[in-house]
């Protein structure tokens, strides 16, 4: 009897049709068990985002399973079946060195190899050399996976997923890898003060609500969404006189700046002026504007008087133009001090979300905009929640809409990244996911988003629809330029987790608790103050 090869024992089929970039492959008719013993490990066949080799000449593509099915057939009278399967071609060994697409193709009657994990060690040479893994490949438990770093946080990446799939824990994870380096930067818009909790040390807490944002930060752009209602029939005249007013106000109160001030120089003007100035229009009998700035005084007034707006509109330390360098300063800590800076947003109006997103991004893309050594200090800027304000819908400001999708595009020239994070990505701007290089994607379940996904990584991960509901928590897709082939990677859990963690219901209704402070509650909620 012949001795069987290394090869011989690993093979799993033959090459029936080749397209482009994929392959349908017939299974061995000796493997109906659809497995395959081999130095001890069982591996399965055919499972879908499984890996084959296919070697062609001197050099060896790698394949991945993106659909398998069972044909029956009839035969001397009796039924028979055997398996074929779909595998997209995604990349090459040559000399022992990996590299994506494919640019030699197999013919029909190629022997086809099941990937054993050590074959996995040739993929992963390349990216190995960073010693940057976020987890172990779900296919392979034995195996760590290894990703490009410099790709991944360089070129904007998103992490999607439904509620629960375990986002914010991978985004955790991942940057706790790098909270420890003394040059990291970071900058967390963290809707519901999540990441205090997992990021103890390195970083820097500020609560945007006590930190102050002042009002003559805003853009006038991000003004006019904030204080103009787009349906008044007087619109167009708030807009250009409160443009007059408000570049008027700052040219006075910034004499040494007026050759080069323009209306969104961000420097310090009295509000109050401003506001009294459109007033006297409003009730000037004879003049151009009488009665036409009613309903806008009224809004304006709501939100001056409005307590929770007072980090904007009432600022206690930003009230001249030489603090905002000290304002800068402790948002963007250029000193190294801290690493990891997180916003907590939680305290902030629904309604100015939107508003204070446009602003801290763009505070940070202007920041390195103006850095000659930008390329020395890249920032990452991570967006929690973004379908909340990065959505294309046409209700609520489109201010932060409008400041990433710059970002986006022109980000990467001046050394500034986005992660944004969100349960529903088909909500969220394509000028945005379109720019995104990375994928980590988690488990999906909403049909919109799926299609959604599915078309954005089609070329990359075929097969992928029927892989999204079935995910584990906290196991993502890693898909684009910073893994050599796409990777189903199950996360290394964050040590300490962000507190995000799923209330366990039962258990909590089982045990007799505390029993609840409603004054407190109630103390709290007239307060405005969260816990
Ligand atoms: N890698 C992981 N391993 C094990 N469990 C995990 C992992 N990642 C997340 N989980 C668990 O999943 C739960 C939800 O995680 P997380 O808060 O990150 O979800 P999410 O996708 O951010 O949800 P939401 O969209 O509601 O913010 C947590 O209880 C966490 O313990
Ligand atoms: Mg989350």
């Amino acid at each position: 009897m012949a001795v069987k090869t290394i090869w011989d024992q690993k093979r799993i089929g033959v090459i029936r049709k080749v397209t482009t970039s994929t392959a349908t492959v017939t299974l061995d008719s000796q493997l109906a068990s659809l497995s395959l013993q081999l130095n001890g490990k069982t591996y399965p066949i055919g499972q879908i985002g499984t890996y084959v080799l296919v070697p062609v000449g001197r050099q060896v593509l790698l394949g991945m399973v993106s659909e398998f099915k069972k044909f029956e057939f009839g035969e001397n009278g009796k039924t028979k079946s055997h398996y074929e399967m779909i595998i997209s071609l995604i990349g090459s060994v040559k000399n022992g060195i990996f590299e994506r697409g494919v640019s030699t193709f197999p013919t029909a009657e190629t022997p086809v190899y099941i990937l054993e994990e050590k074959d996995l060690a040739i993929a992963f040479s390349v990216f190995q050399r960073f010693g940057f893994s976020t987890g172990r490949l779900s296919l392979f438990e034995n195996e760590r996976a290894y990703i490009d770093p410099n790709r991944f946080f360089g070129k904007h990446l998103a992490v999607i997923g439904s509620s629960g799939s375990g986002k914010s824990c991978t985004v955790a994870s991942i940057l706790q890898k790098v909270v420890g380096f003394p040059d990291t930067k970071v900058v967390i818009l963290d809707m519901h003060n999540e990441y205090q909790a997992a990021f103890p040390k390195n970083s820097q807490y500020l609560n945007i609500t006590e930190l102050e944002l002042p009002f003559w930060l805003m853009t006038f752009q991000e003004m006019t969404e904030v204080f103009v209602n787009s349906s008044d029939e007087h619109a167009a005249t708030h807009i250009t006189v409160l443009k007059e007013l408000v570049f008027q106000a700052k040219r006075l109160q910034n004499p040494e700046l007026k050759n080069v001030l323009t209306i969104d120089t961000p420097v310090y003007y009295d509000f109050e002026k401003v506001r009294s100035r459109i007033e006297a229009l409003d009730s000037e009998k004879s003049g151009p504007f009488y009665g036409k700035f009613g309903r806008f005084l009224v809004q304006l007034d709501t939100k001056l008087n409005d307590p929770r707006y007072d980090f904007m509109f009432k600022p206690r330390l930003y009230i001249h133009s030489a603090s905002f360098a000290e304002l800068l300063t402790k948002m963007f800590g250029p000193n190294g001090a801290s690493k990891i800076t997180i916003m907590d947003m939680s305290g902030v109006p629904f309604d100015i979300v939107n508003t204070v997103v446009s602003l801290m991004a763009r505070l940070a893309f202007d920041f390195n905009f103006w850095n000659i050594s930008r390329r020395e200090c890249p920032i990452l800027l991570v967006f929690e929640e973004a379908h909340n304000y990065l959505s294309t819908s046409s209700d609520g400001t489109q201010a932060a809409r409008r400041t990433v999708e710059r970002i986006a595009k022109e980000g990467r020239k001046y050394g500034v990244s986005c992660m944004i994070i969100s349960q529903r990505p088909s909500d969220i701007s394509d000028t945005i996911l379109s720019q995104c290089n990375n994928f980590v994607v988690m488990r999906l379940t909403n049909p919109m988003d799926q299609n959604y996904v599915c078309r954005l990584v089609a070329d990359t991960y075929p097969g992928l629809e029927s892989l999204l509901p079935s995910l584990r928590q906290g196991e993502g897709l890693f898909v684009g330029d910073a893994v050599p082939m796409p990777l189903r990677i199950q996360m290394d859990p964050p040590d300490p987790e962000p507190a995000s963690a799923d209330i366990q219901f039962f258990d909590k209704w089982k045990r007799k608790s505390e029993p609840t402070n409603v004054g407190e509650i109630v103390r709290r909620w007239w307060n405005q103050e969260r816990c």
